[in-house]
Formats: structure tokens, C-alpha cells, sequence
């Protein structure tokens, strides 16, 4: 049990409500225009990303207050904690080292005294050799086909992340595969992965941590049947067609595949920050193992930079002091994160499950009920399409949004010279949209336009809108493992800040208890003791309307 002071009745929480109530919202045309060097000033690189800050409401004396409350929270502890793998994870008591998976051959990082380094590089290595057998042909199905499918099977963490960097890196893939994930129990997702495949070309890949989500289980057991009637019933075909991603070796081998053909990785890994694991296996394939290296290389660059930079130049700290900033002292509810790459499509979907599954808690890491704002929403797809869709709300809605704006100074090189030059288009709204946002138009600009006196206020902007600016050269697979890294260590700070634990989940549990409660129902008609009467009579009305 902590006796530390509540958040709430730090003196540096009290600090920063004091220097919000004086400052009101500071406006970022003035300060802009007090500070020619503010642009220069509020920017920090890690690696190959320029974060720039400086259209955020703050000052330095701002900056100067959340460093305090950092300090005074214990962030720097903790995170060192995290790095040296204690169990920081309290209520499952487990050690948070996702910074192990990408940490080099030669580094040492103890959970309960052993080094887990080696085992980390056995997997790789074995990953490795394995997703090299599959993309030269050697590895080949049941009938002697080669694999030119690759379908992973999982949910939550073990597909948010490999399905979104396999977009993202689609143009360092081997196209002659055909790379397709599948996580909804909706049968409907697993049909449209497989009915143009031919299961003697297809390999699928079950992912899952614990080997027990329902999800997983009923879609891998679906495959298994879809594949074994493709290949005329030989259960010695599943050896060759099933791997298995997992911690769990004897639920592995219950379900039939064989722990040859499985990857670990541990408990010490959580599910939404366990895709540069043995859960990156089918972008590793799409990819290759260089490539996939270069993107654990990375995301150990930003751990580095988390590690070791001051607090006055650490981005992930920075980014996580700014959502502070914004949720508990100027009430924004939500955060939006959008890229200009097309490539990153997947990549706000991929955050919302690292940032609200991690932080998306109300009580403390005692379990007491915290009093305070946790984490935001998070929402966004990629630019331009949001511009035509929701950002009239961030310009001229009542809420508060913060936002980040991610955007690459060049097209990926296998475009065409002509798509190529769409690119200035794609990033003249990028740097358009956050001027905006920022500086707005005023009234008297409006009318200068000539515009008629009853429609100025609907053409004026207040602007005031804060953004951070993530530029960086090109979108490659380093680049794409110091971006994920960059967050998961901004939700730490958050999380840290909060005192709350950033690495359990239980309030996914409720819901997966009730289902399997309510399924008998569903399906055999049965009587489900306890149920709300709302809920028995859309399940009535469920079983009337059920064609079959
Ligand atoms: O239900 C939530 C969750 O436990 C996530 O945290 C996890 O990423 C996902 O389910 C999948 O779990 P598993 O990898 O064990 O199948």
C-alpha cells in the first residue's frame, strides 16, 4: 500500500491548476508572436522523427510544472523499474519487458534472476529460419505446394499489431504472397480470408498469448476443418499448414499443434505490446527477417532515448506530460492521431488498443478510486479522407481535441513518378491542417475577404487548436518501430503519472463471462438464470427471428 500523497493534493498538481487559472488558455498567436524562437525551441529528435511541440498551449513555465509532477510521481522510478524488469505489473505481478524483445544479443535483462536475452534471440532465430523456409519455397504444405498464403489467426494484440504494420510496410513485402489477418468471431471474417485461397498453398498462423481466447480457438478450429476438407481429411496436414504463436505449450498441443511448430514468448510480455515477439511472425515472413531487425532496431532506439534522455528533451515523456496537460487540467476527453500515409491506415486502430486497454482504468495501483481524469480516447484514421469527414468538428466544434499530426517528407520509393508527385498535395494539408487548427482566421480577417456580415461568424476560426507535428524522412520498418515505441512508452509516462497499473486488463473479462453465459441461450434455447429483462427479451427476439 502506497502512502504517497494523492495525485490530486500534490503541490505540483495544485501548481499546474493554479498556473492554468492564470493563464486561462494561453493563445498560440500570441505566443507565437512574443517568440520568434518558438519553433526552434519546441522540437526534440529521436532517431529519424522530428517532434515538433510548439503549437501546444504551453510555455515554459508549463513544461517546467508537468516536469515537476513527472518527478514528484515517481515516472523516472518507475520506469527504470520497468527497464530493469521488476514486476511492475502489480495486480498479475508480472515483469513489463516488451523493451527486452528488441534489446540486442549481447544485453542482459534479468526476470527473477535469469537473463532473458538469450531466450528472446533463440525465437527470433528460430522465427528467422523458419520465415526464411516459407519465402524461398522450402517450407511447403501437405501436398508439396509451396505456401503463398499466410493467414494469422488472433485478436487484441496478437493481430492489431501485425495487421497494421503490415500495411505499413506493404511496400517492403513480398508481394507474391497473399498476407491476410482474421480476428472476429463473425464467421463472416474468416470466410472472405480463405473462400479465393487453396488450402495446399496456405499456412496459418495462430496467435494468441494465451491460447484460450474464444475468438482464436473457434476461427483456428473453423481453419483446421476448411483446411483438412480442402486436402481430403489427413490430419497430418495440419503439421504442415498450422503454427502457432503463443505462451501457452500445452494448450498448443491440446488443440493438435505440434510444440515444434510453435514460437514462444513469455508472460512478461503483454498482449498489445507483444507484436515485435513471435506475434510479428507473419509480418517477419511478409517482410523477412532484415527487415524485421531493422524494425526491432528501432523501436531500441526510442527505448534508449526513454532510458537515458533529460527530461527537458525526452519525447515520450513530453507527449505524455501534453495529454496531461490536456486531460486533467483543460477537460479534453479525447486524443486524435492522424497520419498522412496511407500505409498507416491501421495505425490509430493499432493505438487504440496500446493506449485505451492500458490506461483506461479508474482505480489505482493500490485500488483505490482515482480522482482524476485517466486515458483519453483515442481516435483518427489517415489524411487527407478526415478532413472530409470529421475535422470540421476540430475546427469549429466545441470540444477541446488534441491532436497528432504524422506525416513522412517522402512517398514510398516503388510509387510511379506520377503518384509520387501527389505527395507535396497529400503534405501541403498536412502542414495547411495544423496551421489551422493553430492560428485559425479571425473575424476581421474574415471580413477583410469581403465576406457578408451575417456569415462571418460561421467563417471564422478561433484556431488555438494544439497539435504535435511527427515528421519524419520516409516510413520504413525503423521508422515504424520508433513510432509504436515512442507511444508505448507515452502511455507509460501517462500511466505512471496516474498511479495507475498501465499492463493489466481486467475490464475486458465482464463481457467475455457474459457471453459465455448468454451463448447456450443463443443456440440451444436455453434458460439463462439472471438475465436483465432487457437482455431476455432482445435474446427472445433473437431466437424468434433466427432463420436457422
Ligand atoms: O481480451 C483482451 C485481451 O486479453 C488482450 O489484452 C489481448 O491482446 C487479446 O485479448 C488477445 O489475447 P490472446 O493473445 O491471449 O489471445
Amino acid at each position: 500500500m502506497s502512502d504517497s500523497p494523492k495525485l490530486v493534493r500534490r503541490p505540483e498538481w495544485a501548481a499546474l491548476e493554479d498556473h492554468r487559472a492564470d493563464q486561462l488558455r494561453p493563445q498560440l498567436r500570441e505566443l507565437f508572436a512574443a517568440d520568434p524562437g518558438r519553433a526552434e525551441r519546441y522540437v526534440v529528435t529521436v532517431g529519424d522523427l522530428r517532434i515538433d511541440y510548439s503549437k501546444h498551449l504551453i510555455t515554459d513555465e508549463t513544461l517546467a510544472l508537468l516536469q515537476e509532477l513527472a518527478t514528484a510521481t515517481g515516472v523516472f522510478g518507475l520506469r527504470d523499474a520497468m527497464f530493469r524488469g521488476e514486476k511492475i505489473n502489480v495486480t498479475e505481478d508480472r515483469a513489463v519487458l516488451h523493451t527486452a524483445l528488441r534489446a540486442p544479443r549481447d544485453a542482459v535483462i534479468e526476470v527473477d534472476g535469469e537473463n532473458v536475452v538469450p531466450q528472446v534471440h533463440a525465437v527470433l532465430d528460430k522465427m528467422a529460419g523458419f520465415a526464411n523456409r516459407v519465402r524461398s519455397g522450402e517450407w511447403t504444405g501437405h501436398t508439396g505446394r509451396r505456401i503463398r498464403n499466410v493467414v494469422n489467426i488472433g485478436i487484441g494484440g496478437s493481430d492489431l499489431g501485425p495487421a497494421m504494420a503490415y500495411e505499413a510496410l506493404r511496400a517492403f513485402t513480398d508481394r507474391s504472397l497473399t498476407v491476410r489477418f482474421v480476428s472476429n468471431v463473425d464467421g463472416a471474417d474468416l470466410h472472405e480470408a480463405t473462400h479465393d485461397l487453396d488450402p495446399a498453398e496456405t499456412l496459418f498462423i495462430v496467435a494468441s498469448k494465451t491460447f484460450t481466447t474464444i475468438e482464436t480457438i473457434t476461427n483456428a478450429t473453423s481453419a483446421r476443418t476448411w483446411l483438412l476438407e480442402g486436402l481430403g481429411g489427413d490430419d497430418k496436414a495440419v503439421a504442415k499448414h498450422f503454427v502457432a504463436l503463443s505462451t501457452n505449450a500445452g494448450k498448443v498441443s491440446d488443440f493438435g499443434i505440434d510444440t515444434d511448430n510453435m514460437f514462444e514468448f513469455w508472460d512478461w510480455v503483454g498482449g498489445r505490446y507483444s507484436f515485435d515477439s513471435a506475434i510479428g511472425l507473419s509480418l517477419m515472413i511478409a517482410i523477412g527477417p532484415d527487415r524485421f531487425r531493422e524494425m526491432l532496431d528501432g523501436f531500441h532506439l526510442v527505448d534508449e532515448h526513454f532510458r537515458t534522455a533529460p527530461a527537458e528533451s525526452n519525447a515520450p515523456l513530453l507527449l505524455g506530460l501534453l495529454g496531461v496537460w490536456y486531460g486533467n487540467f483543460h477537460d479534453a476527453q479525447s486524443h486524435a492521431v492522424l497520419p498522412y500515409s496511407h500505409y498507416l491506415s491501421k495505425f490509430t486502430a493499432y493505438l487504440q488498443q496500446l493506449d485505451m486497454e492500458s490506461n483506461g482504468k479508474s482505480v489505482d495501483r493500490d485500488g483505490n478510486p482515482v480522482e482524476w481524469q485517466t486515458g483519453p480516447v483515442v481516435w483518427g484514421t489517415p489524411g487527407t479522407n478526415g478532413q472530409h469527414a470529421y475535422y470540421q468538428l476540430i475546427h469549429q466544434g466545441t470540444k477541446l481535441i488534441p491532436a497528432d499530426f504524422i506525416g513522412f517528407v517522402n512517398p514510398v520509393a516503388e510509387l510511379s513518378d506520377g503518384l509520387k508527385k501527389q505527395h507535396d498535395l497529400l503534405m501541403a494539408n498536412f502542414f495547411a491542417q495544423t496551421q489551422a487548427l493553430a492560428f485559425g482566421k479571425t473575424p476581421d480577417e474574415v471580413r477583410a475577404e469581403g465576406v457578408p456580415e451575417e456569415l462571418v461568424p460561421h467563417k471564422t476560426f478561433k484556431g488555438n487548436h494544439p497539435t504535435t507535428t511527427i515528421l519524419a524522412r520516409e516510413l520504413t520498418p525503423s521508422v515504424l518501430g520508433q513510432l509504436i515505441a515512442l507511444y508505448e512508452h507515452k502511455v507509460f509516462v501517462q500511466g505512471a503519472i496516474w498511479n495507475i497499473d498501465s499492463f493489466d486488463q481486467w475490464g475486458v473479462e465482464l463481457g467475455k463471462v457474459l457471453a459465455k453465459r448468454v451463448e447456450p441461450a443463443l443456440t440451444e434455447g436455453a434458460d439463462v438464470p439472471g438475465l436483465d429483462s432487457s437482455t431476455a427479451a432482445l435474446v427472445a427476439t433473437y431466437r424468434t427471428l433466427r432463420s436457422s
